[in-house]
């Protein structure tokens, strides 16, 4: 069991964002998020062809929740709740106080600064309610947006780690960044 992992989901609203729990009725927005291959050629990208895979995909969500391993957080529009990404943290080193990051924005809704706003109030709960002390992401160099992303968010590049990943077939990079809590301006 990992104390650091929250059961619940937090409901965190920013200016245009809210971070909440991913629950059955966001299935048709979860299947749009993680059914675009392309977007996601760099980031998170699970088996998304049907509204059962999403609602497999939610309730797995939950049962890693439950189980403390995983914390993959709903990133919803603030003013309608639609569901238009996700913010997760993962790989937890619990008595290191460590963990790492992942995120996706919906393709419509990208370079309007939603997923900066978001991945922000989302590392602010890491640091101030997990009691993590260090927050890693790793891009690859080609994800522009992301590397922008976590740079604007004070996250430092650590290292570059060389065909680190095979994914769809393709053998990838990745940047290592490190995000120390007393670096981090809070929202
Ligand atoms: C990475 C991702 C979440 C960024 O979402 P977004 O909502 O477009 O991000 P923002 O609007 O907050 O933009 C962040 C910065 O990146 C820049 N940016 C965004 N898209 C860009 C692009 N295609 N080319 C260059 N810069 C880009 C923005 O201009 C902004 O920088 P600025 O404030 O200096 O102008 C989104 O591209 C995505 O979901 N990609 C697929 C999943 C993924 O790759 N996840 C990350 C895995 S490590």
């Amino acid at each position: 069991m990992n104390e650091l992992i929250p059961e619940q989901f937090p409901r965190i609203e920013g200016e245009r964002v809210r971070l909440r729990a991913i629950v059955p009725s966001d299935a048709a927005a979860v299947l749009s998020l993680y059914g675009d291959k392309d977007a996601n050629r760099f980031g998170y990208s699970p088996k998304m062809d049907s509204l059962e895979d999403a609602l497999e995909l939610i309730a797995d969500i939950h049962e890693l929740a439950r189980k403390r391993t995983l914390f993959h957080c709903g990133v919803a529009d603030r003013a309608t709740d639609e569901l238009i990404g996700h913010t997760t943290l993962f790989n937890i080193a619990a008595e290191h106080r460590r963990g790492e990051i992942g995120y996706s924005m919906h393709r419509r809704r990208w370079r309007q600064g939603l997923a900066t706003e978001a991945v922000r109030l989302f590392v602010g709960y890491a640091f101030e309610q997990c009691g993590l002390r260090r927050l890693e992401a790793d891009a690859d160099p080609r994800n522009t947006a992301s590397l922008r992303l976590l740079e604007k968010l004070g996250f430092q590049r650590e290292g570059y780690l060389r065909e680190r990943w095979e994914l769809a077939g393709e053998i990838q990079d990745g940047v290592l960044f490190g995000l120390l809590k007393r670096d981090f301006v809070s929202p």
